[in-house]
């Protein structure tokens, strides 16, 4: 079942989510309609919150990464099948030189900016079964975890972004929380004031 995707203004968005448990009614159902979700909005990520729930979990599928013919044969081959779930995720080290890119988000339509995040990350995190990992990731895999791990933390893209910046994108911002874009997938709103 394709979700509404929660649009900036939305307070679900700026909680912090909580853990949860094995058994957690209605999981295996909520992570297939993510994916869904994600896919009908052409998404490469995706955190409960954005769907109005306020639980660490987030899903990927960074194969379209893929096809970007910039980046290293490796990395390439690595995003080409990362696509995973991850339940109670948290970054316990990040390292590297911050490096910039143009992110977007499903909850910010239209609005594409740049963002330093630095290299390399290491996540620890549950799996559908709630087997617990930790592995280390670097460029594309790291940046999506980490744009999706700020969702968990009630943080967005632009949160990061300088002052100034933020200050130039306060109407764009406002109109989207009022409804007022082109995106072709199904949003719900919570205008601001
Ligand atoms: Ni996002």
């Amino acid at each position: 079942m394709i979700l509404p995707i929660r649009a900036f203004g939305d307070p679900v968005l700026k909680k912090v989510a909580k853990d949860i448990e094995k058994g957690h009614p209605g999981l295996s159902e909520l992570i297939a309609d993510m994916y869904e979700t994600m896919y009908e909005a052409s998404g490469v990520g995706l955190a409960a919150p954005q769907v109005g729930k306020s639980i660490r979990l987030f899903i990927v599928d960074a194969s379209p990464f893929a096809e970007d013919e910039e980046l290293e044969q490796e990395e390439r081959d690595f995003l080409k099948t990362f696509k995973r779930v991850f339940i109670n995720p948290y970054i316990v080290e990040e390292d590297g030189e911050p490096w910039p890119f143009e992110e977007g988000c499903l909850s910010i339509p239209g609005i594409r900016e740049e963002v330093k995040r630095q290299e390399t990350i290491v996540l620890q995190w549950q799996d559908e079964k709630f087997k617990e990992h930790e592995e280390e990731f670097s460029g594309f895999a790291a940046r999506v975890i980490q744009h999706e791990h700020d969702h968990l933390d009630g943080k967005l893209f632009i949160d990061k972004l300088p002052v100034l910046r933020r200050t130039m994108l306060k109407g764009k911002l406002r109109d989207i929380s009022q409804g007022k874009t082109d995106a072709k997938y199904k949003m719900r709103f919570t205008p601001l004031k």
